[in-house]
């Protein structure tokens, strides 16, 4: 089966190339390297001692996109802008990458006739919890463009199911995803100031940051502050071959990537201390706008459609992140 990889470049997709190629798939992956290197797709293949096509390209292209995936199966579709705040500042190229990209790739689909689609969404459809653990039938709303062009893409594909029932298409609600790839080859390389906790922590672990700002220490959590349910983005890899090996039959599905089991910021910050050896300055700062108190998933849809749950703890996270960041100082250079 050849699978056809959008954002294939990028953290998650990385991750999850190394997992389709270890498990005898053919892959093409079209990344427009806006947000990764070329890098990261050489060490893909460093570990899986295969290689595969790689074609730069932007989703918005649909001639060299449609052209691009000519005799591909299936398509996982990760490329898109992720960053919460550059959406505030700049919704219009939100919209347009992830909303009108998805619709350039779905057309290049059609004219291609797959109809085999996972897709990359987020929790941050479920918006400010009204129950915890979040259940895939909990209300959808969100607060920001990134968070709207998500769910705006989750209704586009529910629409295409209903007018056309032989579309095969999971939805996939990720939570916190962290951790690289054991080898310590691939892993997350945020450009500029990492707007997410773990990198951050790392880079104040290695001593390219001073000290880490703790937003907020007066939710109503178990120690006050941020609660979120961190996922190893290796398990993550495996919950998308899982998501390809259920899309046997037609279907539109959402379903939600976690643990289950949610963490505060000073529990990372104390599971990095002992899995660097260092100690993690931080400070207490003011909340952080937008940022909601606690946000873990329940995991059990995931285990009966997926036959899939997270296995890495917390300590394998940090440990992962860790020698990611002490063999790769400045990311992929
Ligand atoms: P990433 O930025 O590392 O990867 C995305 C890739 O898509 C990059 O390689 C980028 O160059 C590429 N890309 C962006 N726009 C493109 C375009 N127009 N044409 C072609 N390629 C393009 O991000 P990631 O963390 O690997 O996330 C993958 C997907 O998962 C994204 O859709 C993201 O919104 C979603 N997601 C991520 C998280 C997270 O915390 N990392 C959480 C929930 C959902
Ligand atoms: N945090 C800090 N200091 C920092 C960074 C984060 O205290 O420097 C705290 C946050 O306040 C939050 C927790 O650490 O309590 C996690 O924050 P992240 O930024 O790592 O993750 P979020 O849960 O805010 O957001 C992430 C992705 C979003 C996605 C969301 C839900 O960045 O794109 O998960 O999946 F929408």
């Amino acid at each position: 089966m050849k699978i056809f990889i959008t954002g294939g470049a990028g953290y998650i997709g990385t991750h999850t190339c190394v997992e389709l190629l270890d498990n005898g798939y053919e892959i093409v992956v079209y990344d427009n390297f806006s947000n990764s290197s070329v890098e990261a797709l050489r060490r893909v293949e460093t570990i899986t001692h295969k290689s595969f096509t790689y074609i730069s390209g932007d989703i918005r292209d649909e001639t060299l996109l449609s052209n691009s995936m000519v005799g591909c199966d299936a398509v996982i579709h990760f490329a898109g802008l992720k960053a919460v705040g550059e959406s505030v500042a700049k919704p219009l190229e939100y919209y347009d990458n992830n909303v009108n990209g998805t619709l350039c790739l779905l057309r290049a689909m059609q004219k291609n006739t797959i109809k085999t689609i996972v897709f990359s969404s987020s929790a941050t459809v479920y918006g400010d919890p009204e129950f915890l653990p979040l259940t895939e039938d909990h209300p959808l709303r969100t607060t920001n463009p990134y968070g709207q062009t998500k769910l705006v893409v989750e209704e586009i594909l529910r629409d295409l199911y209903a007018s056309d029932p032989q579309w095969k298409i999971m939805i996939l609600r990720y939570f916190n995803p962290v951790g690289a790839h054991e080898s310590g080859l691939i892993g997350e390389d945020p450009q500029g100031i990492p707007n997410n906790l773990m990198p951050f922590i790392a880079q104040v672990a290695i001593g390219r940051r001073d000290y880490l700002n703790v937003f907020g220490d007066d939710y109503s959590t178990h120690d006050g502050t941020g609660v979120r349910d961190y996922i190893h983005v290796v398990d993550l890899a495996h919950g998308h071959l899982k998501a390809l090996q259920a899309l046997s039959v037609p279907q539109c599905t959402a379903i939600n990537l976690g643990t289950g089991t949610g963490y505060s910021v000073l529990e990372v910050v104390k599971a990095f201390e002992v899995a660097s050896g260092n100690n993690i300055a931080y400070q207490i700062s003011p909340r952080r706008e937008g940022d909601i108190a606690a946000c873990y998933a329940h995991p059990q849809k995931a285990k009966e459609l997926l036959h899939w749950s997270a296995m890495k703890s917390l300590e394998t996270m940090c440990r992962d992140t860790w020698n990611f960041q002490t063999k790769n100082p400045k990311g992929y250079g």
